[in-house]
């Protein structure tokens, strides 16, 4: 009997479509996950055309992903600089589209919570146009970005796909919302969607400035600046934290699925694993003196827990490698040292490297 590993799904995802090449949209291409798709996906022979306003996205990450895959990859690429709120735009952006992926929205529980309505009309909004758009255009699978701020405070650990609580802030709504217009749109008009529950996705390109960046970036910022860093709450607050590729590899799979079973559901993605801010504090600490010994450690400055904040969490991430072929390829420690080690050479690399350096140092 042949055993159809995860590894193998995604191994075998990724040839036939390097045999077969497609032509995909990826919203928020100029973003963290956006720009790791786009990456992967030319690094495939794919035809990518790429949708983005830079709102929270840059430039950079796009030269980025030009320089990585080379001249003849990056003309496969197409980009069209536009807002998701834009009915026309999202129509433009679907025509002659076989796979969407659609990344683009306002992250960030806190930013949701002081700007609803900006919130909603991007994520909501925004999201709505995108369907529709991929609807008149006869995609052929629209798959987006889901999260599991959605479980909000239901109480169970690790986190199930069927058991949601009641959400924590208008982030957590918009991104359910979205949810149960993909289900209406497979219901009513036949469109074929996936929704991926990203959990604390990390790696390289993550923004590691503002008030609204993610955690990580943010430490490593801090940590190759000697700053101590701030932990919101005890420290005992943990996440499941994810690095990007798997991320990638949990939308090619969606993507190209073609199991009945697989499409017009939502997924869990991340490792299966629960890390309390307090550990990943001191692995990061650990690993970051590995590459870089001159930096003196600070201690962390711990403050009161953020408005919105979910206190645990972990994915159950059966659902996905079961009808998906789904199986993260790093876990949290894998992740972090190739994610260190590339925050600390762009800051070596200074000035040549389109400025990352600054932007780390925080003066871009
Ligand atoms: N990073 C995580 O841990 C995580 C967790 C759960 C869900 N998500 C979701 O994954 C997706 C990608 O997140 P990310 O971490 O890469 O964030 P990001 O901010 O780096 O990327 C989002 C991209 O969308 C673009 N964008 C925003 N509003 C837009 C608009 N109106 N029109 C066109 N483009 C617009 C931004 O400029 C940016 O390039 C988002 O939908 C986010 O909600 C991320």
């Amino acid at each position: 009997m042949t055993v159809n590993t995860g590894a193998q799904a995604y191994g075998r995802a990724c040839a036939e479509l390097a045999d077969t090449p497609r032509r995909w949209l990826v919203t928020g291409v100029a973003g963290f996950i956006g720009s790791h798709l786009l990456e992967t996906l030319l690094s495939l022979g794919q035809h990518v055309r790429g949708l983005d306003n830079f709102m929270t996205g840059h430039r950079h990450n796009l030269e980025q992903v030009q320089a990585s895959v080379g001249e003849n990859a990056w003309k496969r690429f197409d980009f069209i600089e536009g807002d998701i709120r834009d009915g026309d735009t999202c129509t433009a952006a679907c025509g002659g589209i076989d796979f969407v992926l659609h990344q683009a929205a306002l992250g960030s529980v806190s930013r949701s919570l002081e700007d609803p309505l900006l919130c909603h009309a991007v994520n909501v909004s925004g999201f709505l146009n995108m369907l529709t758009a991929a609807h008149a255009a006869k995609v052929q699978r629209f798959v987006y970005a889901a999260s599991s701020a959605t479980y909000g405070d239901h109480p169970a650990l690790p986190k199930v796909e069927s058991q949601i609580g009641a959400p924590l802030s208008p982030y957590a709504l918009s991104k359910y919302i979205d949810e149960l217009y993909a289900q209406v749109y497979a219901r009513c008009y036949g469109v074929d969607t996936v929704g991926l529950r990203y959990f604390n996705v990390f790696g390289p390109r993550q923004d590691p400035l503002g008030a609204y960046a993610a955690v990580i970036p943010r430490w490593i910022s801090a940590m190759l600046a000697e700053q101590s860093v701030h932990i919101y709450g005890d420290g005992a607050t943990s996440r499941d934290f994810c690095f990007v590729d798997n991320a990638v590899q949990a939308n090619i799979l969606a993507a190209t699925s073609t199991d009945p079973a697989a499409i017009n559901q939502v997924y869990n993605v991340a490792v299966n694993a629960r890390t309390s801010l307090t550990e990943l504090h001191a692995s990061m600490q650990a690993m970051l003196r590995l590459s870089c010994p001159q930096l003196l450690p600070q201690a962390p400055q711990y403050s009161g827990f953020r408005d919105g904040d979910v206190r645990h969490s972990q994915a159950d991430i059966g659902k996905a490698a079961r009808l998906l072929g789904y199986s993260p390829t790093h876990d949290l420690r894998q992740g972090l040292r190739k994610t260190i080690a590339w925050y600390a050479a762009a800051e070596r690399l200074g000035q040549a490297d389109g400025g990352q350096a600054r932007v780390l140092a925080g003066q871009a």
